[in-house]
Parts: C-alpha cells; structure tokens; sequence
C-alpha cells in the first residue's frame, strides 16, 4: 500500500466502527504545516448522513483508529477535520526501505494489460509537432505503468493508407524511372516530394489519371503498387524512428500497427454493425445515430460508417482496432493519446464500440487528450515563413541550444563530453517543457524559459541529481546498512517527501497527468536544496552522516527514476 492507502484504509475502518461503513475519509496532505503533515476531511460528510455531530464523531475515530507506529498525534481541527502527524521513526524506517527497495517503496500494482497507443503519425507527410507531444506524453505514460508492473504495449497506430497513397505511389514510380534517383534520396524530404507530386497531379491530366488508378490497383491489392506502397511506408517510417531515437522514445517497429492493418476486417465490420441492427442508411452512406450526442439542431448525431461510394472512414479504422484490441489482445485498458480536437470522434468510437460489444465494460478506453504547442506569438507552432516544422530540425536546435549553454559554463570540458551532456539536456528539456504543463491545456513554446536551469525545469533537475551524486564521489564511505534517523527539521521535510514518492506515480497512472509528476520531482529536489543547506553531510560524522548520506542516495535514486519514468537522462556529471 502507499501511504494515502494505508492512512485512507485504516481511517475508514475506524469510521465504519463509529458507525458510518461506506465513509471515505477522504485523506489529503495538509496544505499548510500547523495542520500536521496529512488532514482527514471526510468526517463531517459522514457525521451528517449519521445526524451526529461531526466533533463527536472526529473524537470516536481518533480513540479507535489502529495507526500505531504510524501516527504519532492527532488533533481535531475547527468542524471536524483530524489533523495528523506522522510518526518521525516511521518516516526514516520507510527511507530505510525504500532505499532497500528496487522499486523505491513505490508499491507494485496488480498486473493489469495495459495498451498506450501514442505518436500515429500519416506516414505521407513528415511529423510534426501534433505528433511530438502525442510521442512525448505517450512515451511517459507507458513508462510509469511499467514501473508500477503492468504488462504495457506501446502501439503506433499509423496513418498508412488513403487516397493519397495512389498520388504518391505513381509518383514515386515516375521519380525513379525519370530522374533515376533511389526511392530513399527522393524521398528524403517527405514533405517536398509530397508537394511535388501534388503539384503534378494538379498540372499534368495524364498524371493525375494515373494516380487515380493506383488508389484502385493499390485497393485491389496489386504486387507492383502495393510493393511501392511499401516502399514509401518503410522510408516513412524510418524518418519517424530517427526522431524517436533523438528523442529516447521506446518505440520500434514491431510497436507499428497501422490502419492499413485492419483493411480486410472493415467489409466484416460494416457487416457485423449491421446484423446487430445498429447501421441506418443515410443519403447512400451508412451511419450509426447515436442519441447520445446532438448535433446543432438538436437531432442525434450520425457517425459515417461507409461513404455512398462504399470508402471506408477514420471511424471504421478505428473500431476495427478496438475488436482487435479486445478479441486478439485482452487489454484491460487502452489509452489513445491525441490531440484534444479528435475528442469528438473519440467519443462516438467508444460508444459504438460498447454497444456492438467490441469493448466489455471492464475493459477502459480513454482518450488522452492534448492542447497544442503555441508558438512564443501564443500562435500555433510553425516556422516563422509558416510552415510546418521539421521535428528532427527542432530537436537539433534543442542540442544546439545546449551545446552553447554547456560550452559557456564548462569550456575546460572535452567537446565529446559536452555532446553527450547537450544532448541530454537538450532533449530533456524539450521534454520536460511539454510534460510539466497540464496536458490538456496549449502551451507556449521557449527556448529560454525550458533551458533555464533555475525552476521546474529539466535542466534544474538534472544539475540537482548531478549535485547529489558528486557528494558521493568526495571521500565520505557510505555504508548502505545504515539507519536513518531524523532530527532536523529538514531531514524530516526532506523523508516526507520521499515517502510521497509512491502517491505520486499512483495518481500519474491512474489520471495520466505526467505533470503531476514534474511536480512532485520538482519539489523534491527543493526540499533536498534546503536540507542540504540546513544539514551538512560532508561536515558531519558517524551515525549522522551515514543516516545523511542515505536520504541523499535515495533522493538522488528517486530523481533518476522519476526523469527515467519522464523518459529524461541523468547525467553523472555536468
Ligand atoms: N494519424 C492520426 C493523426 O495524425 C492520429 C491517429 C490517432 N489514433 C487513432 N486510433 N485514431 O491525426
């Protein structure tokens, strides 16, 4: 159990003997210090469903409750809130055991099928910065539940067919027989050689006839097309996979599952959604009305299923996938991390796919939604002629950017060093930036405040576990045996915080709020800040400095798999 578990359950046991058995006690850590270290709030709810007073009923709890060892002084506050103070013993044996602890006494959850499906990227045009932050969030989400032992699929659910792909394809085909060139050179700037070929079926009848007829030969499955589809897919992809190694993303290729994957079971769909009686005919398409949703003139909402002319849409693919998910792979959650302006169609999937008994109600489906990435003109990103950036470009600048921050404050340093340290960093705080906001919200782009290393930034972060480490390297032995024992007021902020860890990444888990996480690491190496201020570690001796030494190794253990989970390097100099 963590922490809030084990004060939330023992309280409400206590408040089931007084007599109010379904009571949350609602625990929450107490906003300010006079109110202890955690505060019970649910006390008054439950006096008032039993008509007692609340006081009374606080007093009833706190003669009963079973925190020995635990808790060393309650107090009843105002209309009945219970203010607790942990026991300082208790804080330093859960040091002693997290430090023991691979897992940092973060508790392991039991083992859940746990799907994140992030970055899906349309494979015919370059990434970009929609993607980026789908492919950082997702990284990090995917990150902390296999931290707490889930089984985790990533899954990168490509855009990888269309009617582009004819266009594109019979394109490709002229490219190398006209110029000669290989399909990877003429290919390599995706975003040109999409404009070129479109450029050309605009200009050129002939070409634009033979496109047409690659989308129906590419449809029906033709060798030669399809093998040029293939062609396009695999530089498409190797593109996307050079941005994710820049970025130390977990993602392979055997993580890409793309829509052209379900092709052969939308016919089946369409089929089955029918026999269920759930398809309705409109205007020569077929659709799904879901009365759930309204439209502008207050009619139930019709989701398209298939066009008139028998094409299959976005929402078809994606039904498909969730049968997949359920029938093939038994995941018990799936959390589709895109941009919060798919909400709508997230919606009408999880609806249809519940009522056609694609997705069984124990099995979660959640749209993890995400704002946009504002330029520093509180526009949306793009590059100052207003195009689409080039993320490989972008992440380029990032280490570029830290190169020169790294150079200024350490020139003595051997420039392959620096590298290494500008690329962490750099990255780091492309990533930081992005999952330190709320996701939900859009939020500005900048260079200066994301390299800072003052505030709740990656660099800071890193500089402090950098700190931390070096401790370790000036002669102090450090016996991992030790006991801690808390006497000042900083050792014991510093122990709080660190027996926090494991809420912490609960709640990362459960809402996907990477933020929350940021957060929690950003407070950390604060409350280490002061205490190493307050507390000398090299200075002091014996006992006291080995039990120093401790909260230092843990902390500086704490930091490293928190920015792990953040998919952040650390570095053990900088
Ligand atoms: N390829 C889509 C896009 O770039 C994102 C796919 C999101 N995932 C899904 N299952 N629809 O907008």
């Amino acid at each position: 159990m963590t922490l809030l578990q084990l004060l939330s359950s023992r309280f409400e046991a206590a408040l089931a003997a007084a007599g109010a058995p379904d009571a949350q006690a609602l625990v929450q850590p107490a906003g300010k210090p006079e109110f202890g270290d955690y505060q019970v709030n649910g006390v008054m709810a439950a006096a008032k469903r039993l008509k007692m007073n609340p006081r009374e009923l606080a007093q009833k709890v706190v003669d009963s409750v079973d925190v020995a060892g635990v808790i060393d002084k309650m107090e009843i506050a105002g209309p009945g809130f219970i203010n607790l103070h942990l026991s300082t013993a208790w804080l330093g044996a859960h040091v002693e055991r997290a430090h023991a602890d691979a897992k940092l006494g973060v508790p392991q959850q039991a083992p859940k099928k746990v799907m994140v499906e992030y970055s899906s990227p349309n494979v015919a045009k370059e990434m970009h910065v929609g993607h980026l932050r789908s492919t950082i969030i997702g990284d990090a989400l995917a990150r902390v539940q296999a931290f707490l032992g889930h089984d985790v699929q990533r899954a990168n659910h490509v855009g990888d067919w269309g009617t582009q792909f004819g266009m594109l394809t019979a394109y490709l085909l002229e490219v190398r027989s006209t110029e000669h060139t290989d399909a990877a050179i003429a290919l390599n700037d995706l975003e040109a050689f999409y404009r070129k070929a479109k450029q050309h079926f605009d200009e050129d009848p002939a070409f634009a006839t033979r496109a047409r007829e690659y989308v129906v030969k590419l449809q029906s499955g033709d060798p030669e097309v399809l093998a040029l589809w293939r062609q396009f897919v695999d530089i498409s992809l190797s593109h996307c996979e050079a941005v994710y190694r820049k970025l130390n993303v977990q993602l392979g290729r055997g993580d890409v599952r793309g829509e052209s994957a379900y092709n052969d079971d939308l016919p089946v769909v369409v089929a089955d959604l029918r026999q269920q009686g759930l398809l309705t005919e409109d205007q020569g398409a077929q659709v799904v009305f879901l009365d759930e949703f309204k439209n502008k003139e207050g009619e139930p909402l019709a989701c398209i299923i298939q066009k008139s002319d028998g094409g299959y849409l976005y929402a078809t693919t994606d039904l498909s996938a969730v049968r997949y998910r359920h029938t093939q792979l038994g995941l018990d959650r799936v959390m589709y991390v895109v941009d919060a302006r798919q909400a709508l169609h997230f919606q009408q999937i999880f609806t249809i796919a519940r009522k056609a008994g694609y997705a069984p109600a124990d099995m979660q489906l959640e749209h993890i939604a995400f704002g946009t990435m504002m330029g520093e003109d509180n526009k949306p990103f793009k590059t100052r002629s207003g195009g689409t950036v080039k993320l490989i470009e972008l992440l380029e600048e990032a280490e570029e950017r830290a190169y020169q921050l790294v150079t200024d404050k350490n020139p003595a340093l051997a420039d392959a060093a620096r590298r290494d340290i500008a690329s962490a960093v750099g990255i780091g705080a492309v990533k930081y930036a992005d999952l330190s906001k709320h996701r939900t919200s859009d939020y500005v782009f900048s260079w200066d405040s994301m390299l800072a290393f003052e505030g709740n930034t990656a660099p800071y972060l890193q500089y402090a576990y950098t700190r931390i480490r070096s401790i370790f390297g000036k002669g102090a032995m450090f016996d991992p045996q030790a006991a801690v024992v808390l006497t000042e007021p900083a050792e014991r902020a510093l122990a709080l915080q660190l027996a926090q860890f494991g809420d912490s990444v609960y709640t990362v888990a459960r809402d996907a709020v990477p933020h929350l996480l940021c957060l929690y690491l950003y407070q950390l190496a604060t409350q280490f800040m002061r205490f190493y201020e307050a507390c000398p570690v090299l200075k002091s001796e014996g006992a006291v400095q080995q039990s120093r030494l401790k909260l230092c190794d843990l902390t500086a253990k704490t930091l490293a798999a928190g920015l792990d989970m953040l998919g952040i390097k650390v570095l053990e100099a900088m």
